[in-house]
């Protein structure tokens, strides 16, 4: 079974990818992704300058996934540049450099260098956790979302995706404003902001207080985002958030996403988890007399 897509001009093996954050900060982690199976690699969201990340803990393990506080740690553009010329000779798949900034200005000088070393497409993680404008982040602020894609599109040829934060009332309203500013291909999504209280302690558990809740519990929700975002935009959408199994993986593909990421899982379960799902959408497809993956993009609304 041929499980190729093409996603926005990026041509891939298949069309699984790991998440953001895990792994993909070092070139070896970037080519452990690629022998496992996927059919792009995402790096870790590298900012201009380095970043320590949030107070030790950091990630908070529950029964149905994880929550984490990491703060974005990062050696800044610059370093991870560095880091990079050592996988790309390498690495066979397509290379999508995460990247996020606290202005517009950020958001282009980053993706610029990423781009200049290989970068096959940018993704904008667009949930700063410091930010210089006033108090708002820039996923959840329209006009800053679509200056800092204006800014990107015009400084990149590349395509540029927008990864979607579900922390806002309506994820529609950015995912169309994200489309009419340019953007190529939308993920979704980032992780539920969460928490979690040491009852002995008396206090928030995690150093940053707040954080990222991903794996399971947000299969549901990502799974929603996906849907409605697939009947607002035409640009094609990665479906984010909870994909454990094949079976996780053929549904995010009927809600409408045309590939997909994988973070807790890979935690959770290891690098074999790529394989396992490619093995079982293969045999589905199979199964159900169809040719590929994009047959079964959007059924569900149908
Ligand atoms: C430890 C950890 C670190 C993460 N770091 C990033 C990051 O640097 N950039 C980003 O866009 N998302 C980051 N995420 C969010 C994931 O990319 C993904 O959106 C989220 O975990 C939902 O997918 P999952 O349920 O498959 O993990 C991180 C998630 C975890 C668990």
């Amino acid at each position: 079974m041929n499980l190729s897509v093409e996603l926005a001009g990026v041509r891939m093996g298949n069309p699984l990818m790991n998440a953001s954050g895990i792994l993909g900060l070092t070139s070896n982690s970037l080519l452990r992704l690629a022998q496992a199976g996927v059919g792009a690699v995402v790096t870790k969201s590298i900012g201009r300058e380095p970043r320590p990340g949030f107070k030790a803990p950091n990630i908070v393990e529950l029964e149905v996934g994880l929550i984490n506080s990491m703060g974005l740690p990062n050696p800044g553009v610059d370093e991870y540049v560095k880091e990079l010329d050592r996988a790309l000779e390498a690495l066979k798949v397509p290379l999508i450099a995460s990247v996020y900034g606290c202005s517009p200005e950020d958001y282009r000088y980053v993706s610029t260098m990423m781009c200049a070393r290989g970068a096959s497409a940018v993704e904008l993680n667009v949930s700063c956790p410091h930010v210089k404008e006033v108090g708002a982040e820039v996923g959840q602020n329209v006009e800053l979302l679509s200056e800092v894609i204006k800014a990107v599109k015009a400084a990149v040829n590349v395509p540029v995706f927008v990864k979607l934060s579900p922390n806002v009332s309506r994820i529609t309203t950015f995912a169309k404003a994200a489309e009419e500013a340019g953007a190529d291909g939308l993920v979704a999504i980032n992780t539920v902001k969460a928490m979690a209280i040491d009852v002995e302690a008396g206090r928030p558990i995690l150093g940053g207080k707040f954080g990222g809740l991903s794996g399971p519990a947000i299969k549901p929700i990502a799974l929603r985002c996906v849907y409605e975002i697939f009947e607002t935009v035409k640009i094609p959408i990665i479906g984010c958030g909870g994909v454990t199994t094949w079976e996780d993986a053929v549904e995010f593909m009927m809600a409408g996403a045309s590939a997909l990421q994988i973070g807790t899982a890979i935690v959770h379960k290891d690098l074999r988890v790529f394989r396992e799902i490619l093995a079982g959408l293969s045999r589905y497809l199979n199964r159900k007399g169809l040719r590929s993956p994009s047959d079964i993009i959007g059924v569900a609304h149908r």
